[in-house]
Order: C-alpha cells, then structure tokens, then sequence
C-alpha cells in the first residue's frame, strides 16, 4: 500500500472544499434564527466582531495546525504538543473528534427536514398532494426515514473518495445557491410587512450589544459556522500543500461564510415578518416560536404565494440546501474517518460505514428524545465544545507548540510585520478574550 495521502491538487480547491465545509445549515438555519431569536441588528454586529476578533485567527490556528503536521487532527494535536504535553494534545484530539460526531449527530436530522422538503415541492409538482404534505410537516417517523437516507448519501460520497467529486459540484451549486438567495431576497422585499424585518435586522438596538447571552450566542453561532473547532478545516489544511500563504485563503473563506450568512438573514427575517403580517403566529414573547423549525414553515408559505413557478423555486431551494449541508457534513466525517485510516489502518471504505453507523445510532437517539437532547446537544457543542477547543488551539500555537515560537519564527524568517503581530494577538489576546466569555458562561449557568 503505497503511504501517499490524498490531498487538494490547488488552493482554489482547498478554498472550494473549505468553503463548502463552512457554507451550510448553519449560514441558512442557524444564523437566521438566531439572529431573530436575539435582537436582529444587535446579534449580527455582534456576530461581525466575534467573527473577526476570534472566530477568525481560531480558523487560521485551525488550519494552520493541520497543514503543519499534514496529518489527521488527533495525531497533528499530539505532534504539536508532543515536547510538552503529548498525551493531552491527543485527548483533545479525540474530545474534537466527537465534537465532530456530535455534529453530525443533529446536522443530519436537520438535513433530512431539507431533503424532505425538496421532496415535498417535487412529488406536490406532479400532483401527489398527500404525500406532499406528509412530507412537509414534521413527524418522529419522518425523521426515521430521512436522516438516513442523508447519512447513506454522504457516506457513498466520502467512501469513494470525496475530492474530484465534492471539489465540482460546490464549485458549481454554490453560484446557483447564491443567485437563487438574490432572487428571493428581492421578491420578499416586495411583499408587505417584509420592512419590518428588515428594520430589525440592520438596525442595531445597541442597548442589547452589551447583553452576556447575546455574545455567547454569537460566539457559538460563528464558530459553528465557520466550521471550526471539531478538526474538519484542520483535516483540510492537512491535505494541501505545506506552508502555503494560509492567511489569505483563510480570509476568503470567511469572508464568503460570512456573506451568505449575511444574505440568508436578510431573505429569512424579513420572511418571518411577512408571514407574521398575513397572521401566521411566528414570535412568542420576542422569541420565535418552535425550536427554530418554523423556518420550514414559513419558507414554503413564501414560495407558495408565488403561484406556480414556486413550487419549482422550493425544490430548487431546498435541494441547493441539502446539497450545502452534505459538503458540511464530508468533513465532520472526514475527522473520524481520516483518524481510523490513518492511526488505526483501517480501509477507507471500512472507517466510512464504521462512522457512519455510529453517527446514525446517535442521530436515532436524538429522534427518540428529540425535546430533551436536540437543542442541549446543539448548544453543548457550539458554546462549549467548540470554543474550549479553539481555547486549545491558542494556548498550542502560541505557548506550547516549540515553546510557543512556531508561528514567531516563521514570520522572523519572512521578515513578515503582519505575521509577527498577528503571532502576538494569537498568544495573548484571543486566549484573554475567550476566556473572558467563559467567565461569562459560568456565572449564567
Ligand atoms: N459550518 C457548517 C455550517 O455552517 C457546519 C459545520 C460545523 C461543518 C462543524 C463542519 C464542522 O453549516
């Protein structure tokens, strides 16, 4: 067997795969409803400034690690701290590990809601109303039947080995995703009542910025949405090319995660209003009301009104969807997957299914007790998982990793002015910052 690891055979590859790690449920879902759920205008600057004070360089840390050690997370954690503390960069390996199970363990439930709405406009279009609208409401047995059918289909994909394939199709769905977002935003904008999201969602109240639950919230929002912090852009920086010029593909990616982060709240708030106005309940005490499944209530009220041709808009939609969240899920699974065939030996094809088991019996398990554990997972994940784990990062690349020089001497050796700052604000100041919020989180617990 030959020790060749597969990697990305260009940076705009890497950028595409990353891109579409980043660009998914959580852009179109997560971010929206949050942002609604927490003052609109106030959640979005807030969202703006977590995501270029931390969220940002915990990517570059991210990325950085995996591309160094060019290696799976668990073993690239453990190089990295192997002068000092070995055995703990591999426990944090692994605890990234299942954060990144944990993911998939909601993300594919949510997943299935999309592909079952795809369904839904499909089988409506050639007339099959029952099963349309079977398909559309939210069910236990819906959920039973669909989270596997998208666990199997991202698992035919990874176990072929994902690159060539994934590499192409995001590079063109995410355009066809990003024109359909304009179109609807500029039909929604039209329909009454609709300017009364948008005033909340860009017009800062600044009373609430300052609110503890609020930051947090944001924080956990942008790390999840940029996909960091569970191992899956470390895996991808592993398989580029060493030492590229990180920095600026980092920016890219964030730069693009964050637009259409950005874009999918200004068609989903103001959606929620116009349905408000035509009397759908949607706010109960200026929270919006059902565990964030109301958007899937709302959109296809929206596409509704549009006649015909929107039954044709809701497939569109919803499939485009469902595709952003399989280029999501392949490299959560790819943290997993990589560490078994890697650490373990383990054939590719082998590790994929092995995953995939696991990932449907705990995606079953949250169906089964759906109240009591889907949004406890989600939030367990997104404000303390994920941001302990970036905590991590830090704390390796700016004191642990060669005595905390790593980063200090490459930018020494490219007489890079920027680097070297940068090196700085990664050793002191985002360590300070996120522990600032976790001082936060406890005293609200
Ligand atoms: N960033 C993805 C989204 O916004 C979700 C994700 C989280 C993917 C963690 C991989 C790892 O939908």
């Amino acid at each position: 067997m030959s020790n060749q690891r597969d990697s990305f055979h260009s940076r705009i590859g890497f950028v595409l795969a990353a891109a579409g790690s980043a660009i998914g449920l959580g852009n179109i879902w997560g971010f929206p409803t949050q942002a609604a759920n927490n003052g609109g205008g106030a959640f979005l600057v807030v969202y703006l400034l977590v995501t270029l004070l931390l969220a940002l360089p915990a990517l570059y840390a991210e990325i950085y690690l995996g591309n160094q050690a060019q290696s799976n997370p668990v073993s690239a954690l453990e190089r990295a701290c192997k002068e000092r503390l070995p055995r703990v960069g591999r426990y944090a390996g692994i605890i990234g590990l299942v954060g990144a199970m944990m993911m998939l363990s909601f993300y594919t439930i949510v997943a299935g809601w999309m592909l079952s709405h795809a369904l839904s406009a499909l089988t409506e279009l050639f007339g099959f109303v029952d099963i349309s609208n079977w398909l559309s409401t939210s069910s236990t047995l819906r959920n039973i039947i669909f989270t596997p059918i998208f666990i199997i289909l991202g698992a035919l994909i990874i176990h072929q080995g994902v690159h060539a394939g994934i590499e192409k199709w995001s590079a063109r769905l995410m355009p066809v995703l990003l024109l359909m977002l304009f179109g609807l935003i500029v039909y929604i904008l039209q329909q009454e009542g609709a300017s009364e999201g948008l005033k909340l969602y860009l017009i800062p109240d600044f009373t609430q910025i300052t609110e503890p639950k609020l930051i947090i919230s944001a924080m956990g929002q942008a790390f999840f949405s940029l996909s960091i912090g569970v191992g899956g852009m470390m895996v991808y920086g592993s398989y580029m090319k060493k030492d590229k010029d990180i920095g600026k593909l980092v920016l890219s990616i964030a730069a693009l995660d964050t637009f259409i982060a950005f874009m999918a709240g200004l068609l989903i708030i103001p959606a929620l209003f116009v349905a408000q106005h035509a009397g759908q309940q949607v706010f109960v005490d200026n929270k919006l009301i059902g565990e964030g499944q109301l958007i899937f209530k709302v959109l296809p009220s929206l596409f509704q009104s549009m006649g015909n041709i929107g039954l044709i808009v809701s497939f569109g939609f919803f499939s485009l969807l469902s595709i952003a969240a399989l280029t999501s899920t392949i490299s959560s699974t790819e943290v997993p997957v990589s560490y078994l065939v890697e650490d373990k030996k383990m054939s590719r094809s082998k590790a994929t299914w092995l995953v995939s088991a696991i990932v449907l019996m705990a995606s079953m398990t949250l169906v089964a007790f759906f109240d009591a554990l889907f949004g406890l997972v989600i939030m367990v994940l997104t404000t303390i998982m994920q941001p302990l784990m970036c905590l991590f990062y830090f704390i390796v690349i700016g004191w642990i990793w060669q005595r905390g020089n790593k980063l200090n001497i490459k930018a020494q050796t490219e007489n890079n002015k920027w680097l070297t700052l940068f090196a700085n604000y990664l050793r002191y100041v985002c360590p300070i910052l996120l522990i600032v919020v976790f001082i936060n989180i406890v005293f609200l617990a």
